[in-house]
């Protein structure tokens, strides 16, 4: 396959801005000699929401900075183009993966992909659905096996434990619930009321509708205190999330660091913890066989074909998503 010079790529012009154009003189990334950097044609890029701000609100370390290009989208699934001797990816294999954030994205036809970073896509999945996995898949694995100390092992894991999740729904939210479930785990999971029934089909064994329930006046009940509480939404949902912790458990947050929002008078003895996922081939891996054994389907609310990537990004920001959004490369 002839590998052009350039191509259709999505940019961000300015990072103090969210705005976004699409242009086809971006050039076509050359893998650096000697590297683990492989070519992938690009096939589905999935948007995360509120990542137009990240530029502007966290800094990448320099070496980074003055390369990287703002293009967005680091959740992508593709196909190999080129890659090197010793990879285990070689040309022709389908791929996906959550691309360092550091880098240049890939909303565009052509990105670079580690091998590291990188799994076999999930046969089962459409382009689309694999690209709504990685980064929502591996902030989950690396929430319960990695911070919150469970094992990843089916029915065993986390047999005996009672967690709840909120934002159950969220692209994140639904793999915290499957994977937890799959651990062995008791799941109490919130959402909006449209979402009940949805949750509940993803494993969840009660599922609380936030804009009806009170966290805290359910948690004061007998019996419902939790030994582990993952908080994907932040802010009030965060707040409240402590007061669902028995004594001695943990409650983590993807959003924001849990002391900034802990409310006078609420248990003391509670570990908490925010954490920022690392993009981690290996993790996506075990995920790609869990799928394909037939647990666990990732959330995805809708694709684009490229030119329309203003209407994606709209449907992103109105907050009226089940899942990812994402944009289609063409590559077929
Ligand atoms: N720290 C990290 O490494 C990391 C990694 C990934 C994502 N994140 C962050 O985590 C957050 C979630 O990401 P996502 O991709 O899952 O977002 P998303 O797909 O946009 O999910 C939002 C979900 O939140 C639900 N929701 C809104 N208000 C709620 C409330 N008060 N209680 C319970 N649920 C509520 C909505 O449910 P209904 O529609 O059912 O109302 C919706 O499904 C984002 O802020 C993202 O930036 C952080």
């Amino acid at each position: 396959m002839a590998i052009p010079k350039t191509q259709k790529a999505v940019v961000q012009p300015d990072k103090m801005t969210t705005d976004v154009i699409l242009i086809t003189d971006h050039p076509v990334p050359t893998p650096k000699p000697s590297s683990d950097e492989h070519l992938v044609r690009v096939h589905t890029a999935a948007i995360t929401n509120g990542e137009l701000l990240w530029t502007k609100n966290f800094a990448i370390p320099d070496e980074f900075a003055a390369v990287k290009i703002l293009v967005p989208c680091d959740d992508v699934a593709g196909t190999v183009v080129t890659a090197p001797a010793s990879s285990p990816f070689q040309p022709g294999t389908e791929v996906y993966a959550r691309s360092n954030y550091n880098r240049t994205g890939c909303a565009r036809e052509y990105t670079i992909l580690l091998t590291d970073e990188m799994a076999k896509r999930p046969q089962r999945l459409s382009w689309a659905e694999s690209a709504a996995v990685p980064m929502s898949a591996e902030t989950a694995w690396q929430a319960l096996f990695i911070h919150a100390g469970l094992e990843a092992k089916a029915g065993v894991g986390a047999k005996g434990k009672r967690v709840f999740v909120t934002a159950a729904s969220g692209g994140v939210g639904v793999w915290m619930v499957q994977l937890a479930k799959w651990a062995g785990a008791e799941v109490v999971a919130t959402c909006g009321a449209d979402n009940v029934e949805w949750v509940k089909s993803l494993g969840a064994d009660e599922v609380i509708d936030y804009t009806k329930t009170d966290p805290k006046q359910w948690a004061a009940e007998e019996g419902h205190k939790v030994d582990l509480v993952i908080d994907c939404i932040g802010r009030k949902s965060l707040e409240d999330a402590w007061w669902v912790v028995k004594p001695g458990g943990t409650l983590i947050s993807i959003f924001q660091p849990p002391d900034g929002v802990k409310p006078a008078g609420v248990e003391s003895n509670i570990k908490h913890l925010f954490f920022v996922m690392e993009s981690n081939g290996e993790q996506l891996q075990k995920v790609t066989e869990l799928i394909e054994a037939g647990t666990g389907k990732p959330a995805l609310d809708s694709a684009f074909p490229i030119d329309q990537f203003q209407e994606a990004f709209k449907k992103l920001e109105s907050g009226k998503t089940r899942g990812k959004v994402v944009l289609d490369l063409g590559a077929n």
